[in-house]
């Protein structure tokens, strides 16, 4: 590909989340170290592609459902990548989507993109940091706290060590929204899949801003506390509501869940 202007200022040697994420999705806005390091975790694990083309999916497909099934008309999309097919703001076309990242790239790219799109934001923000997500003027003053809002966590968890304060900032973003509201997860996991593997994955984000943390099902679990999970559960992504063909569940490394968060919790 051709560089973008906006990729001026950006290390063309170090590889990005985002944009490997992008690569494996056949998209447009990554560079060749990106693609060099998805071939190199693909020619070790039959996993990789699969799972990240179904996380995209799984992602549409929980979108829909706020949107159609649960009224959900306003959204918070943290962890929202680079603008690939399939935009939340897409799927939802009738809502309001604020989209954060903590990558700048992301965010440079989603403002050229979306400049002007009355019903989105796009705000530059760490989700290690959620009282400053919250306080954000585009996102504070552009959604109705007073209403229910869907809080989007979909594959970004993934990237924040326990260290960091994983469960207390999902705790935190969760306690902020409205009466109605609903958190949507997707999380990589390391159940079922060869040590091996995962090593060989680490390496080649070792030059990455945001490097993956994989975790097993009871450790994806309590992000979900204080909610009622809405049908099937937490469950492998092939199986969370699909609605077609879907891959075997034994090639996909994602756990998805929805939950209603209870009422009180604020
Ligand atoms: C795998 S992509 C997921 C994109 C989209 N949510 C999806 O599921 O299709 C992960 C995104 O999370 C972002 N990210 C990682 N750590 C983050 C953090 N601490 N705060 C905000 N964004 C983060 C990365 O920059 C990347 O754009």
């Amino acid at each position: 590909m051709s560089q973008p202007s906006w990729v001026k200022g950006v290390d063309p040697t170090k590889v990005s989340a985002a944009r490997m994420y992008d690569a494996a999705l056949d998209g447009v806005n990554n560079l060749a170290v990106d693609r060099a390091a998805v071939a190199a975790i693909t020619a070790i694990t039959p996993y990789y592609l699969p799972t990240t083309i179904e996380n995209r999916n799984v992602l549409q497909r929980m979108v829909r459902y706020l949107r159609e099934q649960a009224g959900i008309t306003q959204f918070l999309d943290i962890g929202a990548g680079l603008p690939t097919r399939g935009q939340v703001h897409e799927i939802a076309d009738d809502a309001k989507v604020v989209y954060v990242d903590n990558d700048p790239e992301v965010i440079a790219h989603a403002r050229a993109l979306m400049a002007g799109t009355d019903r989105v934001r796009i705000v530059e923000g760490d989700a290690r940091r959620p009282d400053d997500i919250l306080a954000h003027r585009d996102v504070k003053d552009f959604l109705d706290w007073t209403s229910p809002i869907g809080l989007l966590l979909v594959g970004v968890l993934h990237f924040i060590p326990d260290d960091d304060g994983v469960y207390d900032l999902v705790e935190r973003l969760k306690a902020a929204l409205g009466p109605g509201s609903y958190v949507a997860i997707t999380h990589g996991t390391t159940d079922g899949f060869d040590l091996a593997w995962n090593t060989a994955i680490a390496q080649q984000y070792e030059s990455a801003q945001n490097r993956p943390h994989m975790r097993s099902y009871e450790e994806i679990e309590p992000f979900f506390a204080n909610c009622d999970l809405v049908p099937p559960g937490l469950v492998n992504g092939v199986r969370w509501r699909p609605d077609g063909d879907t891959p075997p569940p034994e090639h996909i490394g994602i756990y998805g869940g929805i939950g209603r968060i209870q009422p009180g919790q604020r």
